[in-house]
């Protein structure tokens, strides 16, 4: 288990990526290589892990970034609580084959920071629906250090850069991809489907966080998105005001959001008038259990016409 190379600054990062690539043997067919991108916020879990090795997959070096970006924090308290461990997120990255990590300073990616940056990418319409508009400003700054990233990080030509991202952050992912389509950059979003623990809890870095009892609490948000995926299959009404309400009922569960949506838009999703889903879509839920910020969501499938008229 070789570990990564660490790198701290931009410039240090480009050059130990350059020689990397350029060490590279040649591959069949003169194909050229590719270069596996994670980036992170750290405290990494299984998650990142599934991300890791589905880079490998594809990737003849695979690459990571730890920074927490305080732009994508509109609550200050919130990013100074975000779990930080260096040391065991050098040893997943180790035990996941990553090669070289960039874990810049705040100074490096904002020089100027608190006051820069000036010039910032915004997601527009598709970054305030959801997570967006109860987080005002979190999609632009993701938007933000995520270009900046694809910038430092890309390989000399003609290497390939691809770009891997779990699907737990299914806005994070749409905004993405529309933000590598809208801005012509060169890179190829990949995504892995949600990693979940053994009950049922969508794995993510703010679990840290979670008492025991509130990990209990918690699992409300998989089984209320795990109701609605049961109802849509079965062609049944998907009751997301009822399936709400009884969140809102509890006082362990501060419930922010619980949506049905368009996978590819993220627009409400259209139902029947009896409140039957018509197509593919995707359950959205968002809330707070024990101060923690939590969210998940779920692909749902409709019955088919042919499922209908199965005894
Ligand atoms: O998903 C995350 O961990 C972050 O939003 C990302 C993509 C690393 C940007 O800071």
């Amino acid at each position: 288990m070789t570990p990564p190379r660490v790198l701290t600054t931009a410039a240090q990062f480009r050059t130990a990526l350059t020689e990397t690539v350029l060490a590279l043997p040649a591959r069949e067919g003169g194909r050229p290589p590719v270069v596996g991108l994670v980036p992170t916020m750290g405290a990494l879990h299984e998650g990142h892990a599934a991300l890791l090795d589905a880079a490998h997959a594809t990737a003849d070096v695979v690459i990571a970034s730890l920074f927490v970006n305080p732009l994508q924090f509109d609550d200050p308290e919130d990013h100074r609580l975000y779990p930080r461990d260096m040391d065991g997120d050098l040893a997943l990255l180790a035990a996941h084959g990553a090669q070289l990590v960039f874990a810049p300073s705040t100074e490096e990616m904002y020089p100027g920071h608190p006051d820069g940056p000036l010039v910032t990418v915004t997601a527009g319409g598709l970054g305030r629906r959801y997570e967006g508009a109860h987080r005002p400003g979190h999609f632009d700054g993701v938007a933000t250090v995520v270009t900046k990233l694809f910038s430092i990080m890309a390989p000399p030509a003609p290497a390939a850069l691809e770009a891997w991202f779990g699907r737990k952050d299914a806005e994070q992912v749409a905004v993405i991809a529309r933000m590598v389509e809208d801005l012509s950059l060169p890179v190829r979003v990949r995504t892995v489907p949600v990693v979940r623990d053994e009950h049922g809890l969508a794995m993510s870095s703010r679990n840290r966080r979670l008492s025991d009892d509130d990990h209990t609490s918690a699992l409300s948000l998989s089984r209320t998105l795990t109701e609605l995926r049961g109802r849509a299959a079965a062609g049944e009404p998907l009751d997301v005001d009822g399936l709400s309400a009884a969140l809102h009922a509890r006082d362990d569960v501060d419930l922010d959001y619980l949506v049905v949506a368009d996978p590819r838009t993220l627009r409400p999703a259209d139902l029947t008038d009896e409140g039957t889903l018509t197509g593919p879509a995707l359950g959205l839920i968002a809330a707070r259990v024990g101060g923690v910020r939590l969210i998940d969501n779920m692909d749902l499938e409709p019955l088919t016409r042919n499922e209908e008229h199965l005894p």
